[in-house]
């Protein structure tokens, strides 16, 4: 495990038994939109770190035994946003983890806190443009981009929720860059 500083806003935890306490970090937490790259980017800064990664619609869904479209149609967003809530309170315990979440969890005051105490808050952005050309593929199983224009869907939504997005400690632009660019100025600012 790297032995990093604390970065800002990360705070140092109890270390377990027999483990220095620089050797303990709290998590990195990877918010944004729809398509910008969060699983993705988690899943190579986890393998770089050498921590676990951690994708928290898949808890969601392993939790409820069903796909996050299945919950939306079963029980409407209020219901998947009930689910998604709780799997914020579960993983917030966790140390030294790479976190990706879902795009909307920022919305909810009471996420935003119980995340910013858990760990460092990286929002990745795209254009719409590229949100677009990510997401196409897999519009169906995305209940908030179906069901209508989903240009106009992501334009409304990221309007909504940009102010939400700002209270991320750090923000990062994924725009027509690579895995490897990104992570890289991830483990940079963390490490400032
Ligand atoms: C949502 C984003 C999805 C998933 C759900 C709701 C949102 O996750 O949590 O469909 O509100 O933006 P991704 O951001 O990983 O696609």
């Amino acid at each position: 495990m790297p032995r990093w500083g604390i970065p800002n806003g990360a705070r140092r935890d109890t270390p377990k038994r027999g483990m220095a306490p620089e050797l303990v970090m709290k998590n990195i937490i990877l918010v944004g939109f729809m398509g910008t790259g969060k699983s993705a980017v988690g899943r190579l800064l986890a393998q770089r770190l050498k921590w676990p990664f951690l994708d928290l619609d898949k808890k969601i869904e392993k939790d409820a035994g069903r796909s996050v479209a299945e919950i939306f149609t079963a029980e409407g967003e209020a219901g998947f946003r009930r689910l998604e809530a709780k799997a914020v309170q579960d993983v917030a315990g966790l140390q030294s983890h790479v976190i990706a979440t879902g795009g909307g969890v920022m919305c909810d005051e009471k996420n935003v806190e119980t995340l910013k105490g858990s760990g460092f808050l990286v929002c990745l952005t795209a254009s719409p443009e590229m949100i677009l050309e990510r997401t196409a593929p897999t519009l169906s199983s995305r209940p908030l981009l179906s069901g209508g224009d989903p240009r106009e869907r992501i334009q409304a939504l990221l309007a909504l929720r940009t102010p939400f997005y700002a209270k991320a400690d750090a923000t990062m632009d994924t725009t027509n860059r690579t895995l490897q660019d990104v992570v890289e100025e991830i483990l940079k600012v963390v490490n400032r």
